[in-house]
């Protein structure tokens, strides 16, 4: 069982590129249920100023701004980092469109290189429960943050998947730490709560109604529990699940906001 806290090198090697991560977002896009997508769902929830300065930690691939790009003000100015080179290569691909709008570097959410008071808003999505020292994470996006400035941070909650899970684990035999488990939106606000002066949580209501066996296989395989030679034992154990043609998988995501106070 793998948890990626314990082994940064097993973390560094997940997120060297985009290649597992777009594996998995390949099934979300794919099969969601929701009335509303996540990207843009996430960006409705700003509450931003026409000149505001926004700084995304763990930007992966970039597809929150990708997403987006037609709907940032002129007046915005968006710095996109990650503490991989190679996400950060790949987000300036992306966004190669729309590079007046993007500032793009390497950055480590443990120690932001940025000024004091920089920013009005910081997102931080699907990526909190990577990092090590958490405390010290938030402290710097706190200090970032002009008063009255927000911490955007998606993550998940303890049941996300399950139904997949157990298909996977059924094949390893072994119990498989969920991703979010170190910040999740069970132990999330706490631990929020802890630098920031108020802290809301925003559902997201989503599920995944599957109805190819092949985008499942992948996903399990982007995990490091799993290698190539396994994709037919899941194939074979995904297949089993399905009723109807579908197989049916509860989501549990949401977001945080958490405000500097003025
Ligand atoms: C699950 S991906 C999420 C990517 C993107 N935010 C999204 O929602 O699609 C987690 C990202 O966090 C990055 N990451 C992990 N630890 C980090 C850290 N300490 N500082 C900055 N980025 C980090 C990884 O390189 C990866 O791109």
């Amino acid at each position: 069982m793998t948890d990626w806290l314990d082994d940064p090198d097993a973390l560094e090697e997940q997120y060297a590129d985009a290649s597992n991560l777009n594996a998995r977002i390949a099934l979300h896009e794919g099969y969601s249920t929701a009335d509303r997508e996540f990207h843009p769902w996430i960006f409705d929830q700003f509450e931003l100023p026409d000149d505001a300065r926004v700084l995304t930690l763990g930007c992966g691939p970039g597809k929150l701004w990708e997403t987006n790009a037609e709907r940032v003000p002129d007046g915005w100015t968006v710095a996109v980092t990650d503490f991989s080179r190679g996400m950060v290569t790949e987000a300036r691909t992306t966004l190669a469109d729309h590079a007046d709008a993007f500032a793009f570097g390497v950055a480590d959410a443990q120690l932001i290189p940025f000024a004091d008071e920089r920013f009005d808003a910081v997102t931080a999505n699907h990526m909190l429960y990577h990092v090590p020292d958490r405390e010290a994470a938030l402290r710097e996006i706190r200090r970032v943050l002009v008063p009255g400035g927000r911490l955007y941070a998606t993550t998940i909650g303890d049941r996300h998947m399950q139904e997949r899970i157990d298909v996977e684990e059924r094949v390893t035999d072994e119990v498989l730490v969920s991703g979010g488990t170190h910040f999740s939106l069970e132990n999330g606000g706490e631990q929020l709560r802890a630098v920031f002066d108020d802290v809301a949580v925003h559902p997201y209501d989503d599920a995944l109604r599957v109805t190819d066996v092949e985008p499942l296989v992948a996903y399990a395989l982007s995990r490091n529990e799993f290698d190539d030679s396994m994709a037919p034992e899941l194939h074979a154990a995904f297949e089993r699940e399905f009723e109807d043609g579908v197989f049916h998988v509860e989501k549990d995501v949401g977001m945080f906001v958490a405000r500097k106070r003025s």
